[in-house]
């Protein structure tokens, strides 16, 4: 999800042999509900860097949080249950991309295909959890976006080469890149204990390299990824890195919401996109445009005098949101 490729991803059929001898149909399984008591495992706030530790402006965010250590969210049945709806065949049939950026991503899956992965992130207390670490109340930006596969499956000969020589490690996975989304939450997959780096590397303001540590599996990272500057690195050790990416903005439409739609369209029915996209954004309108009205008929009614001034920066503020939002939608 960066500001980096834009060309079209194409499908990846040298990656599913490896996987799909695990691959099962997804009408076969009994539909398990998301309980929140048995499946979400938080216990306390994990340490955060903010903007102001890495020497970025205040200012360019939405919270002051730049990034959490990794913190225990979701228990080891839930991660078995999100694993096996996305280990079918009608998944890998319909939401698998692969690009330059990122070999192998199944995005779109939620809430058709994974209704337990979809009620996880939506539930109020997941998202008390990831809005309180990242110092801001938080919802998902669309359902297109909830839930995001990137898998690495990784050759045992490499990966032991790899190991060997220790010393040059910090290859990165992912180019250095902001995200299209004002915050995201990334939970590990897989079982990560025996594996060696995996960090998501950050730039401090003064250029400077601050390396976070890969969570294990069932936690999760939370980064304010439109604007911190920041890489993935690659992981030696285990066969399969499966790690599961949620974007979130504000839920108060009145926060600035800098959202776009760049890396995005590469890896996304466009159709589906385009529907949630307007849905969200003119959603986001309308609450403005009524608590705006709410406000100045408040202060006509009380013989106040009207604030031009005021109107004029809301309408423009309104004015490029919906600038933005048309842009975004790029009509082939
Ligand atoms: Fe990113």
């Amino acid at each position: 999800m960066a500001d980096v490729d834009t060309r079209p991803a194409i499908h990846a059929p040298n990656i599913r042999p490896i996987i799909s001898e695990n691959l099962r149909t997804a009408s076969t399984r009994p539909r398990i509900a998301f309980d929140p008591e048995k499946h979400l495992v938080y216990r306390e706030d994990p340490p955060v860097l903010t903007l102001r530790d890495i020497g970025v402006s205040e200012n360019v965010g939405i919270s002051p949080v730049a990034i959490s250590d990794p913190f225990p969210l979701f228990s080891e049945e839930a991660i078995t249950h999100m694993r096996n709806e996305i280990f079918t065949n009608e998944v890998w049939d319909n939401c698998l991309y692969s690009t330059d950026f990122a070999g192998c991503q199944l995005r779109g899956h939620c809430p058709k295909y994974a209704p337990f992965m979809y009620d996880a992130w939506k539930n109020p207390k997941t998202l008390a959890i990831v809005s309180k670490i990242a110092g801001v109340d938080l919802v998902p930006v669309i359902d297109i976006e909830i839930g995001n596969i990137n898998i690495s499956v990784q050759d045992p000969l490499k990966n032991y080469q790899k190991q060997e020589k220790q010393s040059d490690d910090d290859v990165p996975v992912t180019k250095w890149h902001v995200d299209s989304y004002p915050f995201v939450c990334v939970v590990m997959m897989s079982d990560a204990s025996q594996m060696v780096g995996g960090e998501t590397a950050i730039q401090t303001g003064s250029g400077d390299l601050i390396k976070v540590r890969g969570p294990q599996m069932g936690s999760g990272v939370v980064l304010q990824g439109r604007h911190i500057t920041h890489q993935a690195l690659a992981a030696v050790g285990g066969t399969e890195r499966i790690t599961m990416v949620t974007a979130f903005r504000p839920r108060d439409p009145l926060i600035p919401d800098s959202s776009v739609l760049t890396t995005i369209r590469p890896i996304t029915n466009l159709s589906d996109l385009y529907f949630q996209w307007t849905e969200y954004r003119v959603e986001v309108l309308q609450e403005r445009l009524r608590l705006m009205l709410e406000f100045l008929r408040e202060q006509h009614h009380a013989h106040k005098p009207t604030d031009a001034t005021k109107i004029k920066e809301f309408l423009q503020q309104q004015a490029d949101w919906l600038s933005i939002t048309n842009k975004e939608i790029v009509h082939n």
